[in-house]
């Protein structure tokens, strides 16, 4: 049976971790992850978009399994219930993914504050809602408040800096995302194979974990992270597309039909950001060269009129999916979309990289090494 300190950390079975993944709360996907034995991640993003984008925000809501009519503590609050109610079964572990950088920071204080409340009220809570998970910023300021409530911390860094202020700030496990990954991507792009073992060397010798991401998506790349010294890997791109994805259907199809050279860096959002190759993204990339070619040296640029057009067309690109337009809609993914062909039961999904993983780790030694 595959383990590794991941596994004995969180009390998983495999050492896996879901991605979360906005803008939806990947609900249901959180809740089928964490009763096959990964971490379940709940993403939080799509709480930001209640003025800006009415119709993500109402997604949101609804597949949390809470009204777009709530306040926001009481969407959390059924968030935090359904997750509960859906893993108590199988004891399934789960945590949430929080978006820390400094525009977020008051929203990310408000989730944070929820997490801990709801997690205090129940004290059944606490042996599954195990996680918090922070990305997109400094780490430095949410130690005392996220490991004083009793929570396990997990941040998200692209460079072996990232990692080293993570270990500064108290993080317990850092993932190394590479630019492979979906969606949103460092601004100074380093992939896994170099990022993952600079980490992993990096964090030696202290209490840090390791994991990968960016790129993993089957037996053979968790084989690959566990050998570069990764406790295991967060996989985000390959859990998007299967059944209980919360994912809109042209999301998870826009996955799966990514073929050679499937993805391309163009604008997105907050930053630079990896989509799914399609005439209207190659069209978006062509925008951000004319626009904000800065993006492409590896600096924010300006906001100028180019840029507030990027952002409509992206605005306008995510809204598309939802209402099933192909012709406009902008999918987010990682380049592991190419090697991304089915859309499988996260059971299902689970067991197949964890038996291909044991399989290749147990037959390496014997293909390769003399006797
Ligand atoms: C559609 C999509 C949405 C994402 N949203 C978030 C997010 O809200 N917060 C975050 O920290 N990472 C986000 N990510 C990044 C993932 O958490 C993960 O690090 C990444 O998908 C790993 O690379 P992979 O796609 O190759 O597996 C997102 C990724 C995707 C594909």
């Amino acid at each position: 049976m595959l383990k590794s300190k991941l596994c004995d950390f969180l009390g998983i079975k495999h050492p896996i971790i879901q991605a979360g993944m906005g803008p939806f709360s990947n609900n249901k996907l959180c809740i089928a992850s964490a009763n096959a034995g990964v971490l379940g991640l709940l993403s939080t993003s799509g709480i930001n978009t209640k003025d800006s984008q009415p119709g993500i925000f109402k997604s949101f809501a609804e597949t949390g399994g809470a009204s777009p009519d709530d306040d926001k503590e009481t969407i959390f609050r059924k968030i935090f219930k359904q997750t509960f109610e859906g893993t108590k079964k199988k004891k399934g572990i789960f945590g949430i993914n929080v978006m820390v950088s400094a525009e977020l920071k008051d929203s990310a204080e408000f989730i944070i504050n929820t997490a801990i409340a709801a997690r205090e009220e129940n004290p059944q809570l606490k042996e599954q809602f195990k996680v918090i998970f922070t990305s997109a910023g400094d780490p430095m300021p949410w130690g005392e408040k996220i490991k004083g409530a009793g929570f396990k911390w997990l941040h998200v860094v692209p460079s072996v800096k990232g990692a080293q202020r993570c270990q500064k700030a108290g993080v317990d496990l850092v993932v190394a995302s590479g630019h492979e990954g979906g969606f949103h991507t460092s601004w100074e792009p380093i992939h896994s194979m170099v990022l993952l073992p600079a980490v992993v060397e990096a964090m030696a010798g202290s209490n840090v974990l390791v994991a990968g991401a960016g790129g993993f998506c089957d037996g053979k790349s968790l084989a690959a992270a566990l050998a570069l010294g990764a406790a295991g890997v967060q996989m985000g791109t390959r859990f998007l597309a299967t059944e209980e994805s919360d994912f809109a259907k042209l999301w998870k199809e826009g996955v799966v039909k990514a073929g050679d050279r499937g993805t391309l860096v163009a604008r997105g959002f907050v930053g630079p950001a990896r989509w799914v190759k399609t005439a209207t993204s190659l069209k978006h990339q062509e925008n951000t060269l004319k626009y904000t070619p800065e993006l492409y040296l590896d600096r924010p640029g300006e906001m100028n009129e180019g840029a507030l057009k990027l952002i409509a067309n992206e605005i306008e690109g995510m809204n598309a999916v939802y209402a099933g337009d192909e012709s406009k809609a902008l999918i987010a993914g990682g380049e592991c979309a190419q090697r991304v062909n089915d859309l499988p039961k996260v059971q299902e999904l689970v067991d197949r990289i964890v038996k291909d993983a044991e399989n290749i780790i147990s037959g390496l030694a014997k293909k390769h090494i003399a006797p």
